[in-house]
């Protein structure tokens, strides 16, 4: 997830409205900034790894001139943050240059057909391709416009674009599939960008772009066009009354809720890790004689719940370990036949990072899941793959979490593929939940938040709850205290259903909250009989089941209803859901902040 923007004015320079849009920008991406506009017949970039304010004091892009410029701030997903890799990319000539938020997903095929045809590339990433795609396409002699359409046509992924071209040196052309794009209409200047906070200054209307469309932006117009057929379409500007602040949040009060709903995307980005990767992580872990899963609080819940799936999917066996106990619980097992998958958002938990370093230096194979591209982890690591979830900025992990669990759950499957442990039918069924994957995730937060804030406001006043799960939702249940425990301090507890009637019991008595989370899966029958110990006990049931449940639903006092058939190894991605908007809700009821919960920090860097 990075941020895009462009201006096309008819005075004054680009560089002060670029570099203040990229600032609003700043919390969609920020480990690489640039920009590029059109000034004296030439294509002028500015662009450097690092925050904006550190490249502005060494580039002084605020001073870039010219009245035609795009900007990126970057979220690395392909190539590490560097001068190289960072945006915008142009041709070979430079005649050319393009920024980009998403994950074009055939560019490995078209860098290799453009390579064959003499292009050279500067740069690792994926979105340099679509410079030389439009170079390639004015060579024969169509106008930028469509030059650009045929580049699109071209592309499969996800991707908001916006190219200049010396050749037609007054407008910008931009292009949406699934990654956002809004244009900004405003009077003798017209704008783009990945977000409206990044215009909203200098413009409150707002165009919103739907996916397979383009837009040509001249100081004095826009116009819309489809890309698969290239007529014009027509649509009036929306009023935008959001303050910044807002906006920044994208309309939502908190950021934490924001990246809640962000997960139908996040979910389906991480889901679309390129397969080479995975197939690297999958031919390291088959030729280990030891795996360990490795990591801290929710990343190490994700690590739980691939530990299920690793088992059921691809008959591996891996041992999840919290990172601060590794070495002293495990160095004596640790050797050239050891994996260790780690996985970190922030790529920076120094509890992680000192596990990965001593099992480093006992010759361990160290593979990364992480969402900071250029961070420690991807440093140590021998493979990474990096989860492209765009920044977050809530403290407590959520759209993280399931786009960590994606990644993992994906590395099972190239797992079992390679060990060819699942049927054909199976691996299919498999698939085709996934690809339904950001519908289920949409669908339960649209239906459910409700009942989920009521449920809350019901029970904002208990001093305690436990929540209780079998089988991959003990890692559920784990994550879903871990939430409720950080943001409202309440101290939840959290069991493997089964072993709650070893201990646990006795804490409940009458009207006790406990949360179960119950999908229909293969331990469905098994955590009947322990709603019924709780029930027997008068404790407060809050079920978490499918939609047409009838035994858990009729033990429970008040149920969250979610979609029937998610395949059990899933069910952590929707599972938690609920139990993040329990915690947040929660949290609000309480009087506090949930984006900055007392006492934590996003990432973790002491022991
Ligand atoms: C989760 O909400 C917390 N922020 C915390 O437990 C976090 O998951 C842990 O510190 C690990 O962080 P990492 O994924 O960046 O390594």
């Amino acid at each position: 997830m990075c941020g895009i923007s462009g201006v096309v004015q008819l005075t004054g320079e680009v560089g002060p409205t670029l570099y203040d849009s990229l600032k609003r920008l700043e919390y969609r991406g920020y480990d690489s900034v640039g920009e590029a506009s059109i000034s004296d017949g030439k294509i002028l970039v500015k662009k450097q790894a690092g925050k904006i304010d550190e490249v502005e004091s060494e580039l002084r892009i605020s001073q870039l001139q010219g009245q035609v410029g795009i900007g990126h701030t970057r979220w690395a997903t392909h190539g590490a943050p560097s001068q190289e890799n960072a945006h915008p990319h142009t041709d070979c000539n430079g005649s050319v240059a393009v920024v980009h938020n998403g994950i074009i997903e055939n560019f490995m095929e078209l860098k290799q057909e453009l390579e064959a045809g003499g292009h050279r590339f500067k740069s690792r990433t994926d979105t340099e391709i679509v410079a030389h795609l439009v170079e390639e396409n004015l060579k024969h002699g169509t106008g930028f416009v469509e030059a650009v359409r045929q580049a699109a046509k071209r592309l499969s992924g996800a991707y908001a674009l916006a190219l200049i071209c010396l050749a037609e040196p007054d407008k910008i052309v931009c292009v949406r599939k699934e990654s956002p794009l809004v244009i900004g209409a405003g009077s003798n200047a017209n704008y783009l960008a990945s977000d409206i906070p990044a215009f909203l200054p200098r413009t409150k209307n707002a165009i919103l772009l739907e996916d397979d469309e383009m837009a040509v932006l001249t100081h004095d117009r826009v116009r819309l066009l489809n890309v698969a057929t290239g007529e014009e379409v027509s649509r009036n500007p929306v009023t935008v009354d959001w303050n910044v602040e807002t906006a920044t949040k994208g309309g939502y009060p908190h950021f934490m809720l924001k990246e809640i709903y962000e997960q139908p995307f996040t979910v389906r980005s991480a889901l679309r890790t390129h397969p080479m990767y995975l197939e690297l992580m999958a031919s390291a872990i088959s030729r280990a004689k030891r795996i360990f899963l490795l990591a801290c609080g929710t990343s190490y819940h994700a690590c739980l719940a691939a530990t299920y799936a690793f088992a059921n999917l691809a008959k591996v066996e891996v041992t999840p370990v919290v990172a601060s106990e590794f070495i002293d619980g495990y160095a004596a097992l640790i050797d050239n036949d050891t994996v260790i998958l780690t996985v970190s958002q922030s790529g920076e938990t120094a509890d992680t990072l000192t596990a990965v370093r001593g099992a480093k230096d006992r010759g361990a194979t160290i593979l990364g899941v992480t969402n900071v591209m250029g961070s420690t982890l991807t440093r140590l690591a021998d493979v990474y793959i990096g989860q492209n979830s765009g920044p977050e900025m809530g403290v407590a992990a959520t759209k993280t979490f399931t786009a960590q669990y994606s990644v993992l759950l994906k590395i099972a499957i190239a797992l079992a593929k390679k060990r060819e442990t699942l049927s054909h039918m199976e691996l299919e069924k498999l698939e085709s939940a996934l690809d339904g994957m950001s519908e289920w995730i949409s669908s339960t937060l649209a239906t459910q938040e409700e009942s989920v804030r009521r449920i809350t406001e019901r029970n904002s006043d208990r001093f305690s709850l436990c929540f209780l799960g079998r089988g991959i939702s003990v890692a559920t249940a784990l994550e879903g205290r871990l939430k409720l425990l950080e943001l409202s301090y309440l101290p939840a507890i959290a069991y493997p259903a089964g072993e709650s009637k070893h201990g646990f019991i006795s804490v409940v008595e009458d009207g006790y909250p406990v949360i179960f989370v119950a999908p229909h899966d293969e331990c469905y029958s098994r955590i009947i009989g322990n709603v019924m110990e709780m029930k027997a006990r008068h404790a407060h049931i809050i079920s978490l089941v499918e939609e047409d449940d009838t035994q858990v639903a009729g033990l429970s006092d008040e149920t969250i209803l979610m979609p029937k058939g998610i395949p059990s190894s899933l069910t952590p991605i929707v599972y938690i859901l609920p139990l993040q908007l329990f915690a947040y809700y929660m949290s609000v009821t309480r009087g506090y902040n949930p984006d900055f919960p007392r006492n934590l920090a996003k990432s973790v860097t002491v022991h």
